[in-house]
């Protein structure tokens, strides 16, 4: 398939391209690299051997956007631009309102205007919210806790409201649990710009000696260990469930919501503890204060994605920390090494 990637350079979509790749699919990015860098581009060249075309577009600016699709001829396009960050979409709602909401409606324009209508979405386990109970499945009730939340929400039930004004169209939302790791390489990987708002990239700065210690919110949380509980994710294992699920949208009716996640919950501190082993070094941590928001245990129910897709993440925590930490090793200061 020839398949467009909006927001295909940063953390999740350049992973994705890989894969795309390495199933024989033609890849042309759009990014805007507002949370990326344009060297990802020479970064997938040396692992597929072909660097895709990378097109520097804000997908808010349709006019752009609707030459891009009267050029060429898309079967599908995966959808990843967006803004990620909670802390930062509590202070700027508007700008995540108008980055996520409006990109999204632009882009469905112009897939609609060139009669494109199969898309895979980035979703986010965020849109349970505060969860009743886990493991979560794709009919658990659905919140926001904060504006970001809120975009990928919308954004999710704009497609839905797309899907049902339109039978022509296909769609998969893809609800991503705690995504961490690199690819193996250690080339391409996640490069968040200042301090890091994920668990794992703030680990592998402190094991780097960029940060002095890690900060642990919540240590009297109601599980293992004190600490609080995800379903972290192996990047390459969500990079091909994108190849599965783009491959899948043929036989989809409407919009489709599918958890991916491994399905296992690990605490903070087991995660500390694997990354310790997986490089070597000591990460220092200490115990402080829960956040206001966060839950104790957070993990998916994964059936329906296996069942729909054919697929299940097969990477381990082991996995995971041992990429995490090539990655950054070889990377100490993300793509701002060239
Ligand atoms: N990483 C996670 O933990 C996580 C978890 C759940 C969901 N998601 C979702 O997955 C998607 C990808 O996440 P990621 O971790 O790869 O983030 P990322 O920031 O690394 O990637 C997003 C990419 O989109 C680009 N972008 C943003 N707005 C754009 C715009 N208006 N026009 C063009 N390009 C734009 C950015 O420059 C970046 O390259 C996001 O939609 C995010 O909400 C991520």
């Amino acid at each position: 398939m020839r398949v467009l990637v909006c927001g295909g350079a940063g953390y999740i979509g350049s992973h994705t391209c890989v894969a795309l790749a390495e199933r024989g699919h033609e890849v042309v990015v759009v990014d805007n690299f507002c949370n990326s860098s344009p060297v990802v581009a020479e970064r997938l060249q040396r692992i597929t051997g072909r660097a895709p075309d990378v097109l520097r577009i804000d997908i808010r600016d349709a006019q752009t956007l609707g030459r891009v699709f009267s050029g060429d001829r898309f079967d599908a396009v995966i959808h990843f631009a967006a803004l990620k960050a909670v802390g930062e979409s509590c202070e700027k709602p508007l700008d995540y309102f108008d980055n996520n909401i409006a990109g999204t409606i632009a882009l469905l324009k112009a897939m609609q205007a060139a009669g494109v209508r199969r898309l895979v979405f980035s979703s986010s386990a965020t849109v349970y919210g505060d969860p009743a109970s886990v493991p979560i499945d794709e009919d658990a009730a659905l919140s926001a806790t904060n504006p970001y939340g809120r975009t990928k929400l919308v954004m999710e039930q704009l497609i839905g409201d797309v899907c049902a004004a339109d039978p022509a169209w296909q769609a998969i939302s893809l609800r991503y649990f705690n995504p961490v790791g690199a690819h193996p390489s250690g080339l391409i990987g996640e490069s968040p710009n200042g301090i890091p708002n994920n668990l794992m990239p703030y680990i592998c700065q402190v094991a780097v000696g960029k940060r002095e210690r890690l900060q642990v919110f919540g240590g009297d949380w109601p599980t293992v260990d004190g600490t609080g509980v995800r379903d972290y994710i192996h990047v390459m294992d969500l990079a091909q469930a994108h190849v599965h699920a783009l491959e899948a949208l043929d036989g989809v009716q409407g919009h489709l919501p599918l958890n991916l996640g491994v399905g296992r919950g690990v605490s903070v501190l087991e995660l500390v503890r694997a990354f310790e082993a997986a490089s070597g070094r000591t990460v220092p941590y200490a115990i402080v204060d829960r956040r206001a928001g966060d839950v104790a245990a957070v993990y998916a129910d994964p059936a329906r994605a296996e069942r729909i897709l054919g697929w299940r993440a097969i990477r381990d925590v082991d996995d995971m920390c041992r990429d995490a930490w090539r990655w950054q090793s070889m990377n100490p200061d993300g793509y701002a090494d060239g």
